[in-house]
């Protein structure tokens, strides 16, 4: 098999980077992915950055064991602990990341209250404190652990009053500022961005990294001539290392609900 016909590698903790796979499939709709959920080891973002690392790397070779020829780190915490030396390891195969979505919130208007939800492991490392640098001057920026979320969120609270419960605690702090944007800085989160505006003002901008990190993949392999040129619809395969199928279905559910579910 040539190399643009394999399948792009889609990774995350669990279920959460079906939010960017969704976006994936819209931008490529003739390729092949392999979605892999990590679901066995998360949450990944109460792990340490060398757990997590050593993880993704391990994960990363099983995927390349089957046949890849991309590897999107559909995770913010991964991407923040595990992308840049995998990079290094790995120079011939595009690995490419998500990041939080500060940029695009903090030009959004005039010095923007910006809320970003996010791991704990994601909102303390380099990257994401030096993203925060690059707009200090532009925007006004409140990290926003929310541990325990993913764990909701992996076991299918998409919606109720324990995940209500859950966001209104979690905002609470932050009730009295006027919040400009919210950042969902975790691939997991946008599978519960209703639950999450219901708390919002209407029509304040909840934005993720899932359109920028589609349009970057195809970008990468536009370079390296790695686009499949196929006419087919592309398919979809879900790999979980929990390996039951209430995560397989679950997985199927999401990817469904996001396609059809456009609305931003
Ligand atoms: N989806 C992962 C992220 O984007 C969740 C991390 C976790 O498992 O805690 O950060």
């Amino acid at each position: 098999m040539e190399k643009k016909d394999l399948p792009i590698a889609v990774v995350d903790s669990g279920v959460g980077g079906i939010s960017v796979l969704s976006e994936l499939v819209k931008a490529l709709p003739h390729e092949d992915f392999l979605y892999f959920g990590d679901s066995a080891n998360a949450p990944y973002g109460t792990k340490t950055r060398a757990e997590v690392l050593e993880i993704t790397r391990s994960n990363l070779q099983m995927l390349i064991q089957r046949g890849i020829k991309a590897f999107v780190l559909a995770c913010n915490t991964a991407t923040s602990a595990a992308a840049r030396t995998l990079r290094e390891e790995y120079p011939q195969l595009p690995i490419i990341g998500v990041e939080p979505a500060v940029k695009p919130a903090a030009l959004l208007c005039e010095n923007p209250t910006v809320l970003v939800m996010a791991t704990a492991l994601t909102l303390r490392e380099e990257k994401f404190n030096s993203l925060v640098d690059r707009f200090a001057h532009r925007a006004r920026v409140l990290p926003l652990p929310c541990t325990g979320l993913v764990e909701m969120i992996e076991a299918g609270t998409l919606e109720g009053k324990p995940l209500d419960d859950y966001l209104g605690a979690l905002f609470a702090p932050h009730k009295k500022e006027k919040i400009d944007a919210v950042v969902l800085g975790c691939t997991h989160y946008p599978h519960v961005r209703g639950a999450i505006a219901a708390h919002f003002p209407l029509g304040t901008p909840i934005l993720d990294g899932g359109e920028g990190t589609a349009r970057q993949t195809k970008k990468r392999l536009a370079e390296l001539s790695l686009l499949c040129e196929r006419e087919r619809v592309g398919r979809v395969e879900f790999l979980n290392s929990l390996g039951d199928e209430s995560m397989l279905s679950l997985s199927r559910f999401l990817l469904e609900r996001a396609l059809e579910n456009n609305q931003r």
